[in-house]
C-alpha cells in the first residue's frame, strides 16, 4: 500500500530505520570490546553511537507514525502488528535511553552491557516484525498490476445518501480508486460492465482490496489471494469465506456516484 510519508512513493521510515539500526547495534559491539580489552575510547564511541542511535530512531518514528495512522488498512492484522512494532521500539528506545542515563564514561559496566544486549533484542524482534508488515502485509509497497494506473484516493461527503465519487472519464476499464468516507473506506472500480463499488475491507484478515488487483469482475486481495466479485461482493477463492458489502453506483452529468447505506 503507497506510503503516505514518500518521496516520489519511496517510503521514509525504512530508508530512515538503517540508521538506528546501525547505532544502536554498534553501541553494543563497542562497548562489548569496551569491555573486553578495557579500551575507554571504544567505551567513549559507543556512548557516541548510543545518543546517534536514540536521536535517529525519534526521526525514523515520525513516517512510522504518519504510516500507522494513515497507511495501514484500518481493523486488520497489519494494525495490530503495526502497534506491537511501535509498543516494542519504544521500549526499545527507554531500555537504551536508561542505559545512556546510567553509565559512566570512567569505567566499562557490566550492566550497560545487559541493558543494550536487552534494547537490542527488542530492536531485532521489532525490526521483524516491520519486515513482516513491508514483505508480508505491503505497507509502503506501491503495488500496481498491468493498466491499473496510479493509485487513486479521495476524501469525500455524502450528500443525500450519496457520494459524488469520480468524473466519468477518470478511470479506465479495470482501475479501481479508494474513497474516504467518514470512518468507512470504499473502493470504485470500473469493470466491463460499469461501474462497482465495494468494502475496501478483505473479510479474511483485513487487507486493502483497492491495494489489490481487479480484473474481469473480480477483485483479488494483495494479502493472501482471496478473491471476490466486484458485483455481488461473493467469495471466488478463499482463505476469505465472507462476502464483502456492495454499493449501488449511477451515472449523472458525466460523474459516477455510489449510494451510501443509509445509517
Ligand atoms: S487479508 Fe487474507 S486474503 Fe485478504
Amino acid at each position: 500500500m503507497k506510503s503516505k510519508a514518500h518521496i516520489k512513493t519511496h517510503p521514509l521510515h525504512p530508508i530512515l530505520i538503517s540508521f538506528p539500526v546501525a547505532f544502536l547495534s554498534g553501541t553494543l559491539l563497542f562497548d562489548l570490546l569496551a569491555v573486553v580489552t578495557g579500551n575507554m575510547s571504544l567505551w567513549q564511541a559507543g556512548s557516541y553511537l548510543e545518543l546517534a542511535g536514540m536521536i535517529s530512531a525519534v526521526v525514523a518514528a515520525v513516517p512510522g507514525i504518519i504510516d500507522f495512522k494513515y497507511t495501514v488498512p484500518p481493523d486488520s492484522s497489519a494494525k495490530k502488528r503495526a502497534a506491537r512494532h511501535g509498543l516494542m521500539n519504544s521500549a526499545m528506545l527507554i531500555v537504551f535511553l536508561a542505559a545512556y542515563i546510567l553509565r559512566n564514561n570512567e569505567s566499562a559496566d557490566l550492566s550497560i552491557l545487559a541493558l543494550e544486549a536487552v534494547g537490542t533484542a527488542l530492536l531485532v524482534t521489532a525490526g521483524w516484525m516491520g519486515g513482516t508488515l513491508v514483505h508480508r502485509n505491503h505497507i509502503g509497497v506501491y503495488n500496481r498490476y498491468a493498466n491499473g494506473g496510479k493509485w487513486k484516493e479521495a476524501r469525500l461527503n455524502v450528500s443525500d445518501g450519496l457520494i459524488e465519487a469520480a468524473e466519468e472519464s477518470e478511470l479506465k476499464k479495470d482501475q479501481m480508486k479508494l474513497l474516504l468516507v467518514g470512518d468507512k473506506r470504499i473502493v470504485l472500480g470500473r469493470s466491463e460492465n460499469g461501474y462497482v463499488a465495494f468494502d475496501d475491507r478483505c473479510s479474511h484478515k483485513g487487507g486493502s482490496l483497492a491495494d489489490g488487483t481487479m480484473i474481469c469482475g473480480t477483485v483479488q486481495c494483495p494479502w493472501h489471494g482471496s478473491q471476490f466479485s466486484t458485483e455481488t461482493g461473493e467469495v471466488k477463492a478463499g482463505p476469505a469465506s465472507q462476502k464483502i458489502n456492495t454499493y449501488p453506483t449511477t451515472q449523472m452529468g458525466g460523474k459516477i456516484y455510489v449510494r451510501f447505506p443509509e445509517p
